[in-house]
């Protein structure tokens, strides 16, 4: 193998991943017929990127307070009650030396339901009955911080749009005619932790 076939290798199990890397590795250690033995490979370097330039929330994020008594502490499942209101949260590594509250875009809203209540959807990404949406509108961006405690809705201020958080975050009243970005969760070692990025497109975003 000349040593641009070897780069070459290199570069594409750098971009595919370790799993797929591991299967490479087979094939790349083999002997060449006739020629010598290739170098044995290298495990794919650590991922350096410092926490801030990751895209948020991400797989493993921590849910910390966004406001209040509480801002910065890790949310845990029981400070979040059953029927509402939803509580303001931001993501963070998971070893909370960065939170990523620079941007509007990146904060979530968390509630509790009655885990029966639930669509089939919903439930995939909820936990304990709690879910989590972007918290900007998908009429105009206004944050939605208002809670309709008899019809269990998320509601945004700014012109009365409503949406159920028990399914799948549907705009049900207003002028908001699309859902919220969803968000799917799970929880470790008793934290709120983001299961993945948000689903959907956020607020006023065109894409
Ligand atoms: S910005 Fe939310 S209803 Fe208009």
């Amino acid at each position: 193998m000349t040593r641009d076939e070897m780069d070459r290798r290199a570069a594409l199990k750098a971009f595919v991943g370790l799993g797929l890397a591991s299967g490479l590795a087979d094939c790349t250690s083999a002997p060449e017929p006739g020629g010598a033995p290739a170098p044995t490979e290298q495990p794919p370097a650590a991922d350096t990127t410092p926490p801030e330039e990751h895209e948020h929330p991400a797989d493993g994020d921590v849910l910390v307070f966004a406001f209040g008594d509480k801002e910065g502490q890790v949310i845990a499942p029981s400070d979040v009650p059953l029927g509402g209101p939803q509580i303001f949260a931001y993501p963070a590594d998971a070893g909370g030396g960065h939170v990523a509250s620079d941007s509007r875009l990146d904060q979530v809203i968390l509630v509790r339901m009655d885990p029966s209540s639930l669509t089939e959807e919903t439930t995939a990404r909820a936990v304990d009955g709690i879910v989590a949406y972007s918290a900007v509108c998908t009429h105009e961006g206004c944050d939605v911080s208002d809670w309709n405690e008899d019809g269990l809705r998320l509601v945004c201020p700014c012109h009365d749009s409503e949406f159920d958080p028990s399914d799948n975050g549907q705009a049900t009243e207003g002028p908001a005619t699309r859902r919220l970005a969803a968000l799917p969760l799970k929880i470790v070692d008793g934290r709120m932790m983001a299961g993945g990025g948000f689903q959907g497109r956020i607020g006023f975003r065109r894409r």
